[in-house]
């Protein structure tokens, strides 16, 4: 099988991949690939076959499986994403335990405040950049909230995380997250020191100090690591892809504003259609593992393709249409199987009350095609724009 350099296809293939994976998947639903930073991977590209892929227990996320750790394992500690069962059988009840949906709701008037607060910011000007007055900091205020995090150190650990989902250089990802895991080590010290407080955070911290077999230092800084990385830059980008997809099909935004019973079948059709996540993370083979017509064998590394699946005609007739009425079940915006998106009750709601107060606010709101091309997210991990000019 000849190795696909995606590489190849330069920066139109980050601006709008799914052509690409549409000639990918009429050649089979797996693929030898090389990614543009020269890395050689496996990519599946079907829905059937990503589905499978996601639940199958001889794709592990741990990279032990072929020899190797990851760097912010080394540096942070093993999150749930590098762990397989026991150990992330034991982390994830843990987590659950305390991120309930009981939790989730409790959030759902102060989601509304936040987003109210912001838009009041926003709305004087007229235009300006959707992810910087709305889509960023709306999602990082209520995981900040919801972790017990101080709001002072927002902006440092923005750039910090945003470097770790998509990289602009290895010296640059790798002193990001040398500084967050300073951070995580002196946030869970404070907040040890200055005793209990009805976060999550704390509530974990409290697990450990309980009984340590349960929860390792490395583990609880892993875990804070994941939570508020996770926690916030995908949901920036649900909300940023979502509402540029919505303002790009006026006839559907029509439908919307007309109907707000719409809402909840917008927020799934905007996952599938251009959802934050473009490929799983990394998983790697520990048997041989029979995809279509091929065999990944036992030891190599695989990338789910969930913007691929999604847009499998097999699965969503006529895929790249943008249908809010369009059934979207079974989409992998939030992955499938033991590691499925522990924070998609919370992403929906912070997009359903962002999405409805925004265009409750803004009757005209309309992208601002003057302010020339969109600046996306390097790398396969998230799709995203760093900036969404728009007015109102
Ligand atoms: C629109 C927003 C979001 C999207 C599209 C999204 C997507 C995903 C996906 C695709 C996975 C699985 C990755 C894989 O199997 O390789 C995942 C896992 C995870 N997500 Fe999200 N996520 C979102 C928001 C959140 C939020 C708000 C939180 C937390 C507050 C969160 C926490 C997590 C955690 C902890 C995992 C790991 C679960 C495990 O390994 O057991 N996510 N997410």
């Amino acid at each position: 099988m000849t190795i696909v350099d995606l590489g190849e296809y330069g920066a139109d293939f980050v601006a709008n991949p799914y052509p690409y994976y549409a000639r990918l998947r009429d050649s089979g639903p797996v693929h030898e690939v090389r990614l543009p930073n020269g890395e050689e991977i496996w990519l599946i590209v079907g829905h059937e076959e990503a589905r499978a892929a996601l639940a199958d227990p001889r794709l592990s996320k741990s990279p032990a499986t072929v020899g190797g750790t990851m760097l912010d394992e080394r540096v942070i500690g093993p999150n749930l994403l590098v762990l397989d069962p026991p150990d992330h059988t034991r982390l994830r009840r843990l987590v659950a335990r305390e991120f309930t949906a009981r939790r989730v709701e409790g959030l759902r008037p102060r989601i509304q405040q936040i987003t109210d607060g912001l838009l009041d910011a926003m709305l004087p000007a007229g235009h300006g950049d959707l992810v910087d007055a709305l889509a960023f900091p709306l999602p990082i205020i209520v995981i900040c909230e919801l972790l017990g995090v101080p709001a002072a150190d927002r902006e440092a650990f923005r750039k910090w995380s945003n470097e770790v989902v998509a990289p602009t250089g290895v010296a640059a990802e790798e002193s990001a997250i040398h500084e967050l895991a300073a951070y995580l080590n002196e946030l869970i010290e404070d907040k040890r020191c200055a005793g209990p407080t009805d976060d999550l955070l704390s509530a974990l911290i409290r697990t450990r100090a309980e009984d340590d077999d349960r929860l390792s230092a490395a583990e609880l800084r892993a875990l804070a690591y994941l939570l508020l990385i996770a926690g916030h830059e995908t949901t920036v980008n649900l909300i940023s892809n979502g509402v540029r997809a919505l303002l790009a099909h006026p006839g559907q935004l029509a439908a919307l504003r007309a109907d707000f019973g719409l809402l909840d079948g917008t927020i799934e059709e905007m996952l599938r259609y251009d959802g934050p996540v473009e490929t799983g993370t990394v998983r790697f083979t520990a048997a041989p593992v029979p995809v279509g017509d091929t065999v990944i064998p036992a030891g190599e590394a695989v990338l789910v393709g969930i913007a691929a699946g999604d847009h499998d005609p097999d699965r969503y007739p006529s895929p790249d249409r943008f249908d809010i009425r369009r059934d979207t079940q079974g989409h992998l915006a939030f992955g499938h199987g033991i590691h499925y998106c522990l924070g998609a009750p919370l992403a929906r709601l912070e997009a359903r009350i962002a999405l409805r107060s925004l265009l409750e606010r803004c009757p005209d709101l309309a992208l601002d095609a003057s302010a020339g091309t969109l600046d996306w997210l390097p790398g396969m991990l998230m799709r995203g724009v760093r900036r969404l000019p728009v007015r109102w």
